[in-house]
């Protein structure tokens, strides 16, 4: 074993399953995927902990498979954040040059960012990234970098991903109790992104759509840049929950009529076709509607795209997306689901597919591992970020240190 510091890994806590993912950074700075480990969540709901105890055997378990299958030993982690509380706005912070000559200094850049950071949140909540959009200067928008350029008045536009303090300690609290240091924390959605976004697909406008068990997280670039985030609190357990409800099945049962049977869309060929199931109760043979059991399932998952739209087009994001829908996440294996997000979006949607990485073909290959595989990426971007210079690819910041001081300090 050995512990390497080109080593880098993602720690994604979801709904179903917990996985870790070990990245390693090749010479020309590439990812290379090197292991993986997962391992059934048992105490996790709608992305978040609800049993501490189970949720640490969990992480153990996936962590130490991570570790045997990499044959690295495992001392920090990027870990994924999520859950409805998690939310976004944009805001902008302003700086007067003070030096004679006008000339924008890397200090300058350092002031306003600090000024766009000092944001009025809710008491119980804290900042998870403070993301960098755009600069401006005496009113000229869309200035990539500042610095050495001449003005009175620099301005930026940041993207700040917020939650509710509490509710974001609990993933922290349990990886520590394993002896495991977090290295950054990060909204799941926004690493989905990094793994299957190439930087073409973000500057013509995409949205990723991370469809879990319990949550969906969707993120929208355009320009280039992050211009909005989200959670809803609704996933394939929603769906497992409307069949079983809707058909007058056990939950197990419906959860396996989705897999089996189950589209996104209710087509032609379902129209009249039935399937007969046996009872493991030894009570009569059930007989399901086909074209029922996706109606059931198309409108739980026509809702959901039309929530997202809804909220996209409400913050004035939808408009500037030219490229389309990504959809990763487990959700992405429902038959049809890539046409049921283009007819509510009125664009191209797309299964997504983790790009510019190597290693293990079979964890990249599976949208449910985005998220994960995106958490090594965001490490394997802070490596480079840490051995290159000090300022923060992306402009993502993530704000552990604000998210971890009263633990140290206690
Ligand atoms: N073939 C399939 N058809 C329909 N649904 C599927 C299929 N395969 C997996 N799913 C659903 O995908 C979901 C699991 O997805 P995923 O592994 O991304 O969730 P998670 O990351 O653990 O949860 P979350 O992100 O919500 O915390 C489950 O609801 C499962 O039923
Ligand atoms: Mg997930």
């Amino acid at each position: 074993m050995f512990d390497s510091p080109s080593i880098v890994v993602g720690l994604d806590i979801g709904t179903s399953k917990i996985c870790a993912t070990v990245g390693e950074l090749n010479d020309s700075g590439g990812l290379n995927i090197i292991g993986l480990g997962q391992a059934k969540s048992r105490g996790v709901r709608k992305g978040e902990i609800v049993d501490l105890a189970l949720t640490k055997d969990d992480i153990r378990d996936a962590v130490v498979e991570a570790e045997q299958m990499a044959d690295v030993e495992i001392r920090s982690v990027y870990l994924g954040v999520t859950g409805a509380h998690v939310t976004c706005f944009n805001n902008r912070g302003f700086h007067s040059i003070a030096s004679h000559d006008r000339e924008i200094t890397e200090e300058d850049v350092q002031d306003v960012l600090k000024n766009a950071r000092a944001i009025n949140l809710p008491a119980e909540n804290r900042t998870v990234h403070v993301i960098r959009q755009h600069f401006a200067v005496d009113g000229q928008e869309h200035i990539s970098n500042p610095v050495g350029m001449h003005g009175a008045r620099v301005e930026v536009d940041v993207h700040v991903v917020h939650g509710h303090f509490n509710r974001l300690q609990n993933p922290i609290a349990a990886v520590r109790a394993l002896q495991l240091d977090v290295d950054e924390v990060v909204f799941t959605g926004l690493a989905s992104s990094l793994a299957l976004l190439t930087s073409e697909q973000k500057e013509l406008g995409s949205i990723v759509i991370d469809i879990g068990s319990g949550t969906t997280e969707y993120v929208v670039y355009a320009k280039g840049i992050i211009k909005h985030t989200g959670v809803l609190a609704v996933g394939g357990d929603h769906i497992s929950n409307d069949l079983a409800f809707g058909l007058k099945l056990p939950l197990g049962r419906a959860e396996q009529l989705k897999i089996d049977h189950g589209s996104a869309l209710v087509e032609e060929s379902a129209k009249g076709q039935v399937i007969t199931i046996s009872n493991d109760l030894g009570l009569p043979e059930k007989t399901i509607n086909i074209e029922h059991l996706r109606r059931i399932m198309s409108a739980r998952i026509e809702e959901i795209f039309q929530l997202i739209a809804a909220e996209l087009d409400a913050a004035g994001v939808l408009d500037q997306v030219r490229e389309g829908v990504f959809i990763c996440g487990g959700g992405a294996r429902i038959p049809q689901i890539q046409r049921a997000a283009s007819m509510v979006f009125g664009m191209h949607a797309y299964i997504g597919k983790t790009n510019l990485m190597s290693g293990l073909k079979s964890a990249l290959d599976q949208p449910e591992f985005a998220g994960a595989i995106g958490l090594a990426r965001f490490g394997s971007f802070e490596l480079k970020k840490r051995s290159e210079d000090r300022r923060p690819l992306l402009g993502i910041r993530s704000t552990l240190s604000q998210l971890l001081r009263p633990l140290t300090r206690g």
